[in-house]
């Protein structure tokens, strides 16, 4: 295929993003606002509660759209490149269906038919749910008090669903490490906003390759992350592993065995990772998991035997 790269301007790509999702200020302010009243219940709300992701989604949309998945593009690669992609049938059969059925109405704009198509035909870049976290965070807590966790550690961010969920929990610290150096700025914006909304979580962040990171320097209670998969998505400034055993050596042996080791005493270790990680590499290194679950609505688009795994330090 002959892909052109897209070359939009910043402005260009945010454009496009708030035509595929308008959200206001007073929205995330509001969301926030519930996601506190929901606080340790959060596992009494159904899967499809979607509280709090525009939160997420207001700071860091843009760049979830800048991630590549199948055949190597992002969402802007696939709309600037959408008379190749067109060639391929069953992205034609979709876009047919789109005008034929789905959105016969014209509800939707066009780059949210595309948006649609391209999570179905190439990559859908889901995020954790902040309310996920929040049942996480307090899933072995339930006490009004929330002793614990005191402080987490989430070596793998992401799109900063975790550090929404510290927060309106008031999480005393929470501190996150991610390599993808273009979230800086996401992060900032969203720690000013967590702060002017009243949040006192304490949040480290550090956009540092988690391997190179001095696990000794740091305490922390609790850890929860979820990193990437092999080679599903391709997050931007990512280490590029050569195989899988290159990366379970190189990758997810080395990062696992340094944050267990400094997790403190009774701490929580919990991992969202497929079935193949933790049989590969976890069960060897960690041992067999003390608790297994899948979250609510775990799984992403490809079904790959996606679970939550938990060792108690
Ligand atoms: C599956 S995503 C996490 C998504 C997150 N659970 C969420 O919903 O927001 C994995 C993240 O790990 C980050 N990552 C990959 N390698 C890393 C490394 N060596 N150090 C720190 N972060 C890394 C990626 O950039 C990506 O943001």
């Amino acid at each position: 295929m002959n892909i052109i790269k897209e070359n939009y301007t910043e402005e260009d790509k945010i454009c496009i993003a708030t035509k595929i999702k308008n959200i206001s200020k007073e929205r995330i302010k509001e969301e926030y606002q519930e996601l506190k009243t929901i606080g340790i219940n959060a596992n009494q709300k159904s899967e499809r509660c979607r509280v709090g992701n525009n939160i997420v989604d207001y700071f860091s949309f843009v760049k979830r759209l800048e991630t590549k998945g199948k055949y190597n593009v992002n969402y802007f690669d696939f709309i600037v490149n959408i008379e190749e992609f067109e060639k391929k049938k069953f992205i034609k059969n979709m876009l047919n269906y789109y005008e034929r059925e789905k959105n016969k109405k014209n509800t939707k704009n066009k780059f949210i038919v595309l948006k649609e198509i391209y999570n179905i035909c190439i990559s859908a870049i889901n995020i954790i749910r902040p309310l996920v976290y929040m049942e996480i965070y307090t899933k072995y807590n339930q006490n009004e008090k929330c002793e614990k966790p005191k402080c987490i550690l989430d070596f793998c961010a992401g799109w900063g669903g975790a550090v929404v969920a510290a927060s309106a929990l008031n999480i005393p610290k929470y501190i996150g490490i991610e390599i993808n150096i273009e979230l800086y700025e996401p992060y900032n914006k969203l720690c000013s906003f967590l702060k002017e909304e009243g949040s006192k979580t304490q949040v480290e962040m550090y956009f540092e390759d988690a391997l190179k990171t001095d696990y000794s320097k740091l305490e922390y209670d609790f850890v929860f992350t979820s990193p990437p998969y092999y080679f599903i998505q391709k997050y931007k400034n990512n280490v590029l592993y050569k195989d899988k055993k290159d990366m379970n050596n190189n990758f997810y042996i080395p990062l696992f065995r340094e944050t267990h080791k400094y997790l403190q005493k009774g701490g929580y270790y919990i991992l969202n990772i497929n079935k193949e990680i933790y049989e590969n590499v976890c069960i060897p290194l960690l041992g067999v998991a003390n608790d297994i679950f899948t979250y609510k609505k775990s799984k992403r688009q490809n079904n790959y035997n996606e679970m939550v795994y938990m060792w108690v330090r």
